[in-house]
Parts: structure tokens; C-alpha cells; sequence
């Protein structure tokens, strides 16, 4: 069975000065070009921040420079994969306020995400989160807790990070699937249209304010 020490999981804030020149280093041409088209000054250095962490904990991983790494994009959906040196990894990055997250492991496709309770508040306060994340069931649980943001953001990370796990993303509306409770250890329970696949799911520590979680798919 899977445990916590198969995946290395890391966190931060976004950099700035010299650590921020330092990681923008290690960065390709491709990713130096996208982080020059980001216009505000916290996306960019979350973005640059995210990028060398990728790239430090792959290279851990595998034995290789960070530098020399190249990735590309697999599936329909574009989820990012090393592309050289040809070996089998598996990684995903997330990023939210100020905070990076990065998953690295050999054991199966891994999604992770993060979300900040006051962005969840805000979409929420725009425009009601619970219809577009939640099942019926949910919506009944939901009204259990005072901290309804962070409610919300802990099943919003624990979707979004099974979804980022097969790669489809968001193509895949959030209610089809039905998760445990937020205060319950994490679970999914069931699939609209398709069967449970074999997963690991853990929520990770990354502050106050903050939610995320981790999903590795495992084989059956
Ligand atoms: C994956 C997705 C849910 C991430 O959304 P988000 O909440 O804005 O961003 P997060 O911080 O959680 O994650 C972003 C990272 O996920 C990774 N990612 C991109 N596509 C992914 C996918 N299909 N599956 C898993 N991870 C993906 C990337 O590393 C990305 O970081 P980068 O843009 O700096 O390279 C969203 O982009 C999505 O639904 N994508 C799939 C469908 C789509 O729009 N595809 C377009 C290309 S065909």
C-alpha cells in the first residue's frame, strides 16, 4: 500500500530577491517566456517560485540536474510530463496566493492542489461555490459547518486534486464526484458515470487559511 513517504510533497511561499533571481536560473526558455507574459508581479514570482521547486525535487528524484530537465505536455488536457532524460516520473505543481505546492513520485500519476479560504469566499460570495462543486448530499453536509469557506476549500482541493491526478482538470465538473465530509478523513465514494479508480488521498498542512491535498492513482 502507498504511504505518505512514496511521495515527496513540498511547500512554500513565493520568493522574492536574490532566492527569486537564484530559482529563475534553473528555469528553460520556454518557462523564462511564459513567466515574462504574466503582467502582475506576485503571479510571476508564484509562477517562477513553483517552476524551480518543480524542478529541484524532479532532479532530486532522478539523480539529475534541474537545469537539464525538458518537459512537455501529455493527453488531451496538456498535464505536464518530463520529457528528458526519458524516465518515468511522476509530478504536479499547484499554486494559490502566496503558496507553491509540488508533488514528486514514482508510484503513479499524482495531482495536488491548494486554494486559499478567502479566494474560496470570494467565488462563493460571487456566486454560490456549493452548485458548481458540490453533489446534492454535500450541499446537505455543508450546512454543518460554520467555516463554510473552509469547508468549501477542502473538498475544492480534494476534487481538483483527483481531477489533476487523470489529467482531465476541470473539464470534469466537480459534482460528478462524491467526496467524504471535510472534517472526515478523505475519501472518494463515488463517480457519476464511472467506477471508483484505486487512489491514494491525503490532505497536506500548508498554514493557516490554506487547504490542499495530494492524490496518487494506484494500481487496482
Ligand atoms: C489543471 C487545472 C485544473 C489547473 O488549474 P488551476 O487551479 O488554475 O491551477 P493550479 O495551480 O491548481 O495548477 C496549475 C498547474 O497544473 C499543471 N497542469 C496543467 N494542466 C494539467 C492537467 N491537465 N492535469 C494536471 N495538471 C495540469 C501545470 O503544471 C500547471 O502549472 P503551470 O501552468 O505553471 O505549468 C486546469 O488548468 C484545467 O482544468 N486544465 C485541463 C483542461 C484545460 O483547460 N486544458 C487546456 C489545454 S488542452
Amino acid at each position: 500500500m502507498l504511504t505518505d513517504t512514496d511521495v515527496n510533497v513540498s511547500w512554500g511561499v513565493a520568493l522574492d530577491g536574490p532566492d527569486l533571481y537564484a530559482a529563475a536560473q534553473l528555469l528553460d526558455d520556454n518557462e523564462q517566456r511564459r513567466a515574462a507574459a504574466i503582467r502582475n508581479d506576485h503571479t510571476q514570482r508564484r509562477f517562477v517560485s513553483a517552476h524551480a521547486m518543480l524542478r529541484i525535487l524532479v532532479g532530486q528524484q532522478i539523480g539529475w540536474d534541474p537545469k537539464d530537465l525538458r518537459f512537455g505536455n501529455a493527453g488531451r488536457y496538456g498535464k505536464p510530463e518530463l520529457v528528458y532524460p526519458p524516465i518515468r516520473v511522476h509530478f504536479n505543481i499547484a499554486t494559490a496566493g502566496d503558496r507553491v505546492v509540488c508533488a514528486v513520485t514514482e508510484s503513479g500519476a499524482v495531482g495536488v492542489d491548494v486554494e486559499s479560504h478567502d479566494v474560496i469566499e470570494e467565488a462563493d460570495a460571487a456566486g454560490g461555490l456549493e452548485d458548481v462543486l458540490l453533489t446534492a448530499a454535500e450541499r446537505d453536509v455543508l450546512t454543518e459547518f460554520p467555516h463554510r469557506a473552509g469547508a468549501l476549500a477542502r473538498w475544492w482541493v480534494r476534487k481538483e486534486a483527483i481531477l489533476k491526478a487523470t489529467g482531465e482538470g476541470l473539464t470534469i465538473d466537480p459534482p460528478t464526484l462524491e467526496m467524504s465530509a471535510p472534517d472526515e478523513t478523505p475519501e472518494l465514494l463515488s463517480w457519476e458515470g464511472r467506477a471508483v479508480p484505486s487512489l491514494w488521498i491525503s490532505d497536506l498542512d500548508v498554514g493557516a487559511a490554506y487547504e490542499a491535498a495530494v492524490v496518487v492513482l494506484t494500481p487496482r
